[in-house]
């Protein structure tokens, strides 16, 4: 019998969302299993039983009558949710120890880089000034997660061996052994309050839209050895109010913000945090999904769910994470 074709959709327009690396990886992982890469391949739709993508449009995926899974080529599922269309079947999304490493690298390094003083030394550096500012210890250091899932927790283990605090905020209440727990709204302003170096690793839901806006910035502590708390957002552009960041930036209510993500990306040109001297900004790379590891994970999952067993990482549209 024919295997089920999987139509690869993949929209993202950077080099490691390249679709015919993609194809070229999930041809060699899903033997004897049509692969379509879309929208140029011809074939029937009703051939289609799984389909793997990243940000299709929305009302591509409501084209094939036999769909059985949806596979998200990242972590972060806010596009596929904004379609009203989405098939009702179930939805994967990626939860692989190699993406979670990336991830935690990112944050490690801009955690570092703001505790270390970075920015103020490579600014020295091009004036040619030999100014060295007292340093702290790590532990001195409150890093607050927002977002203690599958990222969050695994970022909070390795701040904490390195000696900072750390506090992590999620929505249902979590026991992890070193880290300070924290869940809900009502805890909300608890952490906030502890917390010096804010990391953002938060899905983008109705919930958390926005979230990162002035008046929590206003929240966080202000008598830490950094002077004035640092903002870093890996999570999705939709969790930040940009306007309120530039200005808690010029006004000092943020002391520094690595950015990875923006409400409109690529970033436009003529956007202030290019140019912008307490930003350190990253084009949307904190963590890159890498197709020879996603399309085995992928495969091996489809051969899982043919075989009877369960699909794991399923999205709960309820949530909308
Ligand atoms: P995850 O395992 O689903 O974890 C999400 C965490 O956020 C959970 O701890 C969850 O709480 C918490 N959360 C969700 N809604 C909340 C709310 N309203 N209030 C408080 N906490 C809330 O997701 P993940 O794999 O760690 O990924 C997180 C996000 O990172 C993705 O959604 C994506 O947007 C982003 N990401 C970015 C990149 C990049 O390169 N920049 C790469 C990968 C992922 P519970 O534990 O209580 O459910
Ligand atoms: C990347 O942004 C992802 O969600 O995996």
């Amino acid at each position: 019998m024919n295997k089920g074709a999987l139509a690869l959709l993949v929209h993202g327009g950077t080099e490691n969302w390249s679709p015919q690396r993609w194809k070229s990886r999930f041809d060699a992982v899903c033997e004897g299993r049509p692969v379509l890469l879309l929208p140029d391949a011809s074939f029937d739709p009703a051939e289609v039983h799984y389909a793997a993508v990243w940000k299709p449009h929305p009302g591509e995926l409501a084209a094939f009558p036999n769909l059985r899974v949806i596979f998200n080529l990242g972590a972060g599922v806010d596009a596929l949710m904004a379609d009203r269309s989405l098939p009702n079947v179930p939805l994967v999304r990626v939860a692989v120890t190699d993406l979670t490493a990336r991830m935690t690298e990112y944050v490690v390094l801009h955690v570092l880089m703001h505790h270390r003083q970075e920015p103020y030394l490579r600014e020295s550096q091009r004036a040619k000034r030999w100014a060295p500012k007292s340093q702290w210890a790590a532990g001195a250091v409150t890093v607050g997660i927002m977002g203690l899932g599958t990222l969050g927790a695994d970022a909070a283990d390795v701040l904490k061996r390195l000696g900072f605090r750390v506090a992590g905020w999620s929505r249902n209440p979590k026991t992890v052994d070193g880290i300070e727990c924290f869940h809900g709204e009502q805890q909300f302003e608890a952490f906030l309050q502890r917390t010096d170096i804010l990391v953002c690793l938060l899905p983008l839901t109705p919930e958390t839209r926005h979230i990162l806006n002035r008046p929590m910035f206003e929240k966080l502590n202000r008598k830490s050895p950094l002077g004035a708390p640092v903002l870093i957002n890996a999570g999705r552009g939709g969790l930040q109010n940009e306007a309120d960041i530039l200005q808690c930036l010029d006004d000092g209510t943020l002391g520094g913000a690595s950015l990875d993500v923006y409400a409109t990306e690529p970033l436009p040109v003529d956007s202030p945090f290019w140019a912008h001297p307490r930003v350190v900004l990253t084009p949307h790379n904190a963590a890159d999904t890498d197709p020879d590891e996603i399309s085995k994970y992928v495969a091996h999952q489809i051969e899982r769910f043919e075989a009877g067993g369960a699909l794991e990482n399923v999205v709960d549209r309820n949530r909308g994470y």
